[in-house]
């Protein structure tokens, strides 16, 4: 699945009165199986950009294209589980009226490793295993197009490390057009297919195709440090 905004703007009212102006007039290009990684100050409009390109909100002005029809599965900064529900029962509970629910969700559970876990309840997993519950939940209804906040933020580098290790054989093996929002700019290069930076409510650069397995040492370097300068300029 592809997607495409035009010209979008996202302005909030604010409690004083004022409008904040959250995306400015951004124009960006979603192509098809390319995983894109967004990097950018906090507060830069990553989440909002994120959360138009799921549908969960709507642009003030432009438009979004593409997405027709395709479904999106999206993955937040936090789990976001229910706690009265055991593992599988939370990643079943997308998949309401499917006969097949209680096999799908056995299967996507398996291919985050949580197999042995089906049956407990999400305050008995650690940070990383609820963060792959949450991920085998947004791929159980087998969506074309991945969207996700920061999702591996708040777990440690080697837990990260690994999630992102799966993460990556996931979208490649199911073909997935895949969109994530982080911090890291090590995590963004080992991910994307493409990075864009963000600054204040702009899309401030696009890099071109990178496949960080076949880059040199001082290329990975060189990259970083051109995706560091500019987050540095964007303000
Ligand atoms: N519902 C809202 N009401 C008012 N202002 C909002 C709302 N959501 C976001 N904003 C404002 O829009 C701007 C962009 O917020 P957004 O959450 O998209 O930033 P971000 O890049 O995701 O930041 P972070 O890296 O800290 O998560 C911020 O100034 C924020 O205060
Ligand atoms: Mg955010």
């Amino acid at each position: 699945m592809r997607a495409e905004l035009k010209s979008v703007c996202k302005c909030y009212s604010m409690a004083d009165g004022t409008t904040m102006k959250a995306l400015k007039d951004l124009s960006f290009r979603i192509p098809e199986r390319s995983f894109t990684v967004i990097l950018g100050k906090s507060g830069c409009g990553k989440t909002t950009l994120l959360r138009i390109m799921a549908g969960l909100e709507r642009p003030s002005t432009g438009e979004v294209l593409g997405r027709d029809g395709g479904s999106i599965g999206v993955v937040f900064q936090e789990p976001r589980l229910m706690p009265w529900l055991s593992v599988r029962k939370n990643v079943e509970m997308v998949l309401e009226g499917d006969l097949d629910r209680a096999k799908k969700a056995g299967r996507v559970l398996t291919q985050v490793g949580l197999s042995r876990f089906e049956k407990a309840m999400p305050n008995q997993l650690s940070g990383g295993m609820a963060q792959r519950v949450a991920l085998a939940r947004a791929l159980a209804y087998e969506p074309e197009m991945l969207l996700m906040d920061e999702p591996f933020g708040a777990l440690d580098y080697f837990t990260r490390r690994e999630l992102q290790g799966e993460l990556s054989s996931l979208v490649k093996a199911r073909g997935l057009t895949a969109v994530l929002v982080t911090h890291d700019v090590d995590e963004a290069i080992f991910l994307a297919s493409r990075i864009a930076v963000m600054g204040n409510g702009r899309i401030l650069s696009v890099t071109e195709e990178i496949d960080s397995e076949s880059m040199s040492f001082e290329e990975r370097d060189r990259l970083r440090e051109s995706i560091l300068a500019s987050i540095e300029n964007g303000g």
